[in-house]
């Protein structure tokens, strides 16, 4: 790959965001400075991901650890120059923040939220209802529980409430519902599915959510969404529904964990659709995976893998810039060597999905997204 060459000075968020000439937190002219010096706005290059990506007012994110974060100096840098938004990987899931009942343990969450605040990033808050990563109180598979139908209804109740409230005003968006339908386009026999005796337990979901937060962007997540079938399909008709009964659903999100032993999606088709319900979109969770060796999971068996993976990282960020609803666009992560994928899929083993490498240097993957960024002057502005 032929690396992008640009501007390589550093500026400030103030100039990049606001479209500003000031710089926030300099004094105005003729003013004497305080004492009290606030702190100096955050800087990045201007060819990085988040600067270029300001331009049309797009969002550029990822997932984070907050084990990582301040702790491993390159990964800590990379998070807050690329990206203008953030997502906690695991670190608001119902097991991390509620694993003994009763008990909430947001310290790794607040952690990410005030990393974001310090860099000037927006929070995708990830995830109230899902059937996994629950705490063992509560389920140990999702689709069983020790507690009666309507406990489950209040604890469910309780739990968007004290979360939502928790972090009101510092969560852009939130997945309110994650993956709420299998691959046949069925809504999954949950235990959430079970206490109510339907997928009722959605619009009660979101509207709690909405009580609780009433400014928060309210999303439904999922992934395969990205190809048109039963799944989009059952979602599409899911939303739909949800709107007639005037619940608070402001934006689907398409994980886009995309592989290259699959074809492109049509991508694009399904975005437009959904937006066409005058919902926001959004890509939550992207990577794009290839078969890699058993003994080196981040090396691709074929090693004409990365460009098929270059084209389907460009794909993916072209279909989402042309069109005005689509408001974030999120990789799972940055650094090969932290991604879920290498462990959650090993028949046959896949790796190599993010944008830097083992070592935290950008790849091809990271220069097709900086020039999907760099031409698209012309597409809407969000
Ligand atoms: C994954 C995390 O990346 C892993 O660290 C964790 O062990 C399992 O969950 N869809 C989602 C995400 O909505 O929350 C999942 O994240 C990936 C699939």
């Amino acid at each position: 790959m032929r690396p992008l060459r640009l501007a390589l000075s550093v500026v400030s968020a103030a100039v990049v965001l606001g479209g500003q000439l000031t710089l926030a937190g300099s004094a105005p002219a003729g003013a004497t400075p305080s004492a009290a010096k606030p702190s100096p706005p955050p800087t990045y290059p201007a060819d990085s991901l988040r600067a270029l990506a300001a331009r049309v007012g797009l969002r550029i994110g990822t997932a984070v650890n907050p084990d990582l974060l301040g702790t491993n100096e390159k990964y800590t840098q990379i998070a807050a120059e690329q990206f203008s938004s953030i997502t906690p990987e695991n670190a608001m899931k119902w097991a991390e923040v509620e694993a003994v009942r009763g008990t909430y343990t947001w310290e790794k969450a607040d952690q990410v939220v005030a990393f974001a605040k310090k860099n000037k990033q927006l929070v995708r808050g990830h995830t109230l209802v899902w059937h996994n990563q629950l705490p063992a109180w509560l389920s140990s598979d999702g689709t069983t529980t020790t507690l009666s139908n309507d406990e489950v209804k209040a604890v469910l109740k309780k739990h968007i409430f004290d979360q939502v409230r928790h972090f009101k005003g510092d969560v852009w968006q939130w997945d309110v519902v994650n993956e709420a339908f299998d691959d046949n386009g069925q809504p999954r026999q949950t235990i959430w599915y079970k206490a109510w005796g339907g997928t009722g337990y959605i619009a009660d979901a979101f509207r709690w959510a909405h009580q609780a937060d009433p400014k928060a962007l309210l999303f439904y997540n999922d992934y395969n969404l990205e190809f048109t079938g039963v799944k989009s399909d059952a979602v599409y008709a899911m939303v739909r529904s949800l709107q007639a009964q005037r619940v608070p659903i402001h934006g689907v999100g398409f994980q886009g964990h995309l592989s290259t032993q699959y074809g492109y999606p049509d991508l694009t088709n399904n975005l437009e659709r959904f937006a066409a319900l005058g919902l926001k979109v959004a890509l939550t969770e992207v990577d794009v995976r290839t078969q890699t060796r058993p003994d080196a999971v981040n090396e691709p068996v074929n090693p004409l893998a990365p460009y098929a993976q270059e084209s389907y990282w460009s794909r993916t960020l072209q279909a989402c810039l042309a069109l005005r609803a689509c408001i974030s666009f999120t990789p799972w992560g940055f650094g090969d060597a932290y991604s879920w994928v290498p462990g959650w899929f090993t028949d046959p083993q896949e790796g190599a999905a993010l944008i830097y490498d083992e070592q935290l240097n950008p790849k091809g993957q990271y220069e097709v997204l900086q020039q999907a960024l760099a031409l698209a002057s012309g597409a809407p502005r969000r």
